[in-house]
């Protein structure tokens, strides 16, 4: 029968690796994502391992949770790491000023941090204090947590329970210093940053922050004065939510029609525009891709639950949301040449999370599983493909029926599709000359609404379920996809 959309896979181009950090995630001291989210402490009637909930690690785990950042954000450039070290009791207090103006009473600090990250299995990722902080605080922290020299950090370090050094990659040199971390001009940054990394040698891989959405003049100049000294950056970061509409009103999370989910979508798919001129800018300071992309922190920002605390940016997560995890990891598998990492915002309880939780229980998220779903292109091959779909169109807007990437590994050919098309079905022809498969799986997260969600209490209405596809034939195979789905096809 005639498919309606055909993606062409070209196995024999596969050679850029999908670095695993592109599933990452970011945990901020915001609201409760920290705080009753992942630790609640030890004496907790909630079932938790040294302070940490059960029941969330064992979902990260499930995910294949790769990374985690932490502990801002905005929050962490007015983190004093120092005061989150030592007896709990012994701990000083801060205000959270940025969210809420709540008491931190700094239970939950580095080791608690890297603790958490060891049993979830998932790298640290350390954000540093450029703000409100000293090169002094920032280098003793990365002395702290990862040198084995005999010194008064380490001796410190000894004295507060763990003899030998972390293993912790990757560090971010300050947060938003465009807004939040310092109001800052790209210039004044950029040599900030120069001098912080100067006295972070032992941190292998340093993240300059990078742009605000599409600030070109930012990467512009951050790329051109720290590639003067390349070896001191090795990533530079992006933000980039997505709003109904925009930051002024960003609309709601669950309560919305046909018009707000294409406005979504279309809002979303600029990450590629963002990603490919960011990248264009990052090519002429650094034309052989060293530098990675690192698009840490991304997602839907909706309007707060009602009733909640408008500083604690707790919302719901619907089968849309669902969609835009999975375009924008479309987005970074095909170009995963530049980008090495992402982080979505933010893990349990704030903005468009895997997991929420209200006392001892637990939901997951229809992004939680997209997540879960696409955690098989992690170090995966990408699969080079060429899409054509026809559009769907709304209200003066457009966007493709289909979304989509591929990637191979262990000789499993992956391929996630989105059906951005809330009311039809699309059949599309995926194109894989020149291998022989013997079988054929799928997976699928759809749902009979699209503003449907996981809620406390009740049976999910969004998660993932097997879903039947053909074995190709003479290397063709045609997959309905049904409307406002995400969908995952594997050959073998
Ligand atoms: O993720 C919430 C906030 O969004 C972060 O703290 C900040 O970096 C960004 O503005």
């Amino acid at each position: 029968s005639f498919a309606q959309s055909t993606l062409h896979l070209h196995t024999d181009q596969a050679d850029t690796k999908i670095n695993k950090e592109i599933y990452g995630h970011f945990a901020e001291h915001l609201g409760r994502c920290i705080y009753g989210g992942i630790y609640v402490g030890e004496n907790s009637d909630i079932s938790n391992t040294r302070g940490f909930r059960d029941d969330v690690i064992v979902a990260l785990q499930d995910m294949d949770i790769p990374i985690l950042r932490w502990p801002g954000g905005c929050f962490g450039d007015t983190y004093h790491w120092k005061d989150g070290i030592g007896p709990k009791d012994e701990r000083p207090s801060m205000v959270n000023i940025h969210w809420g103006g709540v008491t931190e009473d700094n239970s939950f600090g580095t080791h608690e941090f890297l603790d958490f990250c060891d049993i979830i299995g998932a790298e640290p990722y350390i954000n540093i204090n450029v703000g409100s902080g000293t090169v002094q605080e920032a280098s003793e922290w990365v002395e702290y947590v990862t040198s084995s020299n005999v010194s008064p950090m380490t001796d410190l370090r000894k004295k507060n329970g763990r003899e030998e050094p972390w293993d912790v990659k990757y560090w971010g040199i300050g947060n938003e210093n465009w807004g939040c971390g310092g109001n800052m001009t790209p210039e004044y940054y950029s040599d900030l940053y120069n001098r912080f990394a100067s006295y972070c040698g032992g941190a292998r891989y340093k993240i300059a922050g990078g742009p605000n959405i599409a600030d070109y003049n930012w990467m512009e100049v951050l790329m051109q004065k720290t590639m003067r000294h390349p070896h001191l950056v090795q990533g530079v970061s992006l933000h980039a939510y997505t709003f109904t509409t925009s930051w002024e009103n960003k609309g709601h999370a669950t309560d919305f029609g046909e018009k707000e989910w294409i406005s979504v979508l279309n809002n979303t798919l600029n990450m590629e525009t963002l990603v490919n001129r960011h990248s264009t800018i990052m090519d002429k300071y650094d034309p052989n891709k060293r530098v990675g992309l690192i698009v840490d922190e991304w997602g839907n920002w909706f309007n707060v639950e009602e009733g909640t605390n408008p500083g604690f940016l707790y919302q719901q997560n619907t089968l849309r949301d669902a969609l835009v995890a999975g375009i924008n990891l479309n987005i970074f598998n095909n170009h995963a040449d530049r980008v090495k990492m992402s982080n979505i915002a933010q893990t349990v309880n704030v903005l468009q999370s895997v997991i929420l939780t209200k006392e001892d229980e637990m939901v997951l998220t229809p992004t939680y599983y997209v997540f879960k779903m696409y955690s098989v292109h992690q170090d995966a091959t990408l699969i080079p493909s060429n899409l054509k779909t026809g559009k769907y169109k709304l209200d003066g807007k457009s966007v493709p029926n289909i979304h989509a990437s591929a990637s191979t590994k262990d000789g499993v050919v992956s391929i996630t599709l989105c059906n951005l098309n809330p009311n039809e079905s699309e059949s599309i022809e995926i194109n894989v000359t020149g291998d022989d498969f013997a079988s054929a799986n799928g997976q699928i997260i759809t749902s009979d609404k699209m503003n449907n969600y996981n809620d406390f209490g009740r049976q999910e209405t969004v998660s993932l379920k097997d879903f039947d596809v053909a074995t190709p034939k003479d290397g063709k195979l045609t997959v309905e996809l049904p409307s406002k789905s995400v969908v995952l096809v594997q050959l073998q």
